[in-house]
């Protein structure tokens, strides 16, 4: 079969990663359709001799990726915002009285909307952490911290400032308080190293469609005590079938109906992906294409740039005169560059930010080059050039 290769040329340069990567490696492709090939093999529940039983394979990978045991303790859900909401509204089951808790402005709607909504039900109160120099730091979440304060949910990389959070300090201080820690780990999986042995969160959640190089439709978490967390979904797990009530063993305790088995094909792939090209690499590809992109805007007047120096390849701006939509539309039509523009699911971000009108983000994969970025950079050199000349003559 054919397949396209990410070293073909496209018509198009494709500068919309953080919110899925694109193209995704011919190995991933590959192994996506040898999964749809085979019939499904799962241990405890079919089997198919011949093929590959992916659930246990990605756990595997997983547990290497994230340097933590044991592998049934990675849970397999949609997406990033599925295993936010199993989290959280299971945490809030489990403990079963009112408390606080604390977020950041930094959080995309997966993490905001589930609590704002149990802060509206009366099931929490809610403490909002500001951010300062594009990072939200233990200090300020200590700030925040009350007696009934139980549980902290917090983006390790922000989506729209492409900032890295100390999760490792605040993590050491939260879990000598006693205060459950979720980890939003969506824009950070697959671009820097985690030790999940050395980070003492509760909860970490990643998703497979970004840096992870997956297919959309398939994420996960990873959970320190199983018992931390109530269940809050029922149904078939193709164990213990006799009993009516969920499974207690991990992980069909938080696993339940038919797996994704092409997405889960896919993660296991990615995380090869990553490991063959090496993930330091990759880190530093992404860096290098971030850099160049900072200068070259930097160089032009009429341009705010909103993270001179991200940790993740993510940068944002806008070009002063022009709404953020409509430099999009022309990037888009006139230029052939996919960007993405407006709030990015972080609304409190662009409070701060820009005024709430949102901005232009450009972000970068393993895929991207430097030549991709001088053209880029151009464009939006040219689109402000254009505007500035515009506003002259008005
Ligand atoms: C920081 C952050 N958290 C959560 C999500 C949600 O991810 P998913 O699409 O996997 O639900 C995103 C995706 O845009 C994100 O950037």
């Amino acid at each position: 079969m054919d397949l396209p290769s990410p070293d073909s040329q496209t018509p198009f340069i494709y500068l919309n990663n953080a919110a899925t990567t694109w193209p995704k490696p011919p190995e991933v492709l590959q192994e996506v359709a040898q999964c749809l090939r085979m019939p499904i093999q799962e241990v405890g529940r079919t089997t198919s001799n011949e093929s590959m039983d992916y659930p246990s394979a990605a756990r595997e990978a997983l547990t290497g990726f994230f340097h933590v045991d044991p592998a049934n303790y990675f849970i397999f859900t949609q997406n990033a915002t599925d295993a936010l909401n199993i989290l959280i509204h299971g945490f809030v089951k489990k403990t079963n009285s009112p408390f606080h808790a604390i977020t950041t402005e930094l959080e995309h709607n997966s993490v905001l909307r589930p609590l704002h909504t149990l802060k509206q039900d009366g099931m929490i109160t809610l403490s909002v952490v500001p951010f300062s120099n594009n990072t939200v730091t233990l200090s300020a979440i200590k700030n925040a911290i009350r007696p009934d304060t139980r549980l902290v949910v917090m983006t390790h990389g922000s989506n729209v400032l492409g900032s890295v959070q100390d999760i490792k300090t605040i993590a050491k201080y939260l879990h000598a308080n006693d205060i459950f820690f979720i980890v939003d780990g969506a824009q950070t999986a697959g671009q820097i190293p985690i030790n999940l042995s050395d980070i003492l969160v509760d909860a970490f959640v990643f998703t497979g469609h970004k840096a992870l190089y997956g297919i959309p439709g398939i994420g996960g978490f990873y959970l320190r005590d199983p018992n931390a967390i109530a269940v809050t979904r029922q149904g078939g797990t193709g164990t213990n079938s006799r009993s009516l009530t969920q499974p207690f063993d991990m992980p069909m305790r938080f696993e339940t109906g038919t797996h994704n088995y092409p997405g889960i094909a896919s993660l296991y792939a990615g995380i090869q992906f990553i490991n063959t090209v090496n993930l330091d690499k990759i880190g530093r590809k992404g860096k290098e294409l971030t850099q160049y992109f900072v200068r070259e805007l930097n160089r032009k007047s009429g341009i705010t740039l909103y993270n001179d120096a991200p940790n993740l390849p993510v940068v944002s701006f806008n070009i002063n005169g022009i709404e953020n939509d409509e430099v999009g539309f022309i990037l888009s039509r006139a230029y052939q560059i996919i960007t993405r523009t407006g709030l990015h699911c972080a609304p409190l971000v662009h409070d701060r930010i820009d005024g709430g009108k949102g901005c232009i983000r450009a972000s970068f994969s393993w895929f991207n080059t430097l030549d991709e970025c001088r053209i880029a950079t151009g464009a939006i050199r040219e689109v402000a050039e254009n505007a500035h000349r515009q506003v002259r003559a008005d």
